[in-house]
């Protein structure tokens, strides 16, 4: 049985006094059992919201990290670092990293590589953009992103990564992708998986949608056989709309 996941990107938003309320609004809500949740405020609040959720079921991730264990690299932050602070979990490749930090497959698969061997979970966002769709390439798109970055892993590997498919049309803009095109999505990176690897792998990875996920709309995109969940950002934002969504399932 796959993991169930919902995960708050909590991107650039909300400083300390503001993490810290929506933690405590966090921890007064009844989540659905069965359903692993994670939150990703930003750095400087990472270390504060572990201690906050010590007692609770809540895991706090990271949204970003360096491959470099240490080292001249200004303004980073590595795997240690966040293992340091209680985090174990870290999601990489993100398309606004992609888009606005010029993150590649190439960077990408080292950061993948450094989490690993700092025995950390990452949850691997990809996604085409909308000229990528409109020109039917984004199944190629998805495929290049997926294997450039991850398919050089070793089979026991894939117990640690959690797949986050995050088409760019529809990230904060509204505009959610319908539970048929995720599903169709999800089940052609779960076949790609099939190929480079196993049925029983590809069975075992959890698979998010990302993009405009509501409280009025988590439902039916959950309800698809290869959806596992979802990554939500502005709506992670408040703790009424994030916990319908996780109790959705
Ligand atoms: P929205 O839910 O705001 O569209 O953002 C999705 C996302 O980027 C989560 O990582």
């Amino acid at each position: 049985m796959r993991n169930k996941i919902v995960a708050g990107n909590w991107k650039m938003n909300n400083d300390l006094l503001q993490t810290e309320e929506l933690l405590l609004k966090l921890q007064e809500k009844k989540f659905k059992k069965g359903v692993q949740v994670m939150v990703a405020p930003t750095f400087t609040n990472l270390w504060h919201s572990v201690k906050k959720l010590k007692n609770s079921e809540i895991e706090v991730i990271a949204q970003n990290m360096h491959f470099a264990e240490k080292g001249a690299y200004t303004g980073e932050i590595s795997a240690s670092m966040l293992n340091g602070v209680g985090v174990n979990t870290v999601i990489l490749g993100h398309s606004e990293r992609r888009e606005y930090f010029n993150e590649e497959d190439s960077l990408l698969k080292k950061k993948v590589d450094a989490a690993l061997e700092h025995d950390m979970t990452l949850i691997f966002c990809f996604g085409e953009k909308l000229e990528d769709r409109e020109l039917g390439h984004h199944f190629e798109v998805v495929r290049d992103q997926v294997k450039n970055a991850l398919f050089h892993l070793k089979e026991n590997d894939w117990s640690s990564v959690i797949l986050a498919y995050e088409p760019v049309w529809a990230i904060g803009t509204g505009e959610t992708a319908t539970p048929e095109q995720a599903q169709e999505m999800h089940h052609f990176v779960r076949n790609l998986i099939t190929q480079g690897y196993s049925k029983d792998i590809a069975n075992e990875v959890s698979i998010l949608y990302g993009g405009s996920v509501k409280p009025d709309n988590a439902r039916e995109i959950f309800t698809k056989a290869d959806v596992d969940g979802g990554l939500i950002g502005g709506a992670s934002l408040d703790a009424s709309t994030f916990s319908q969504i996780v109790n959705s399932f």
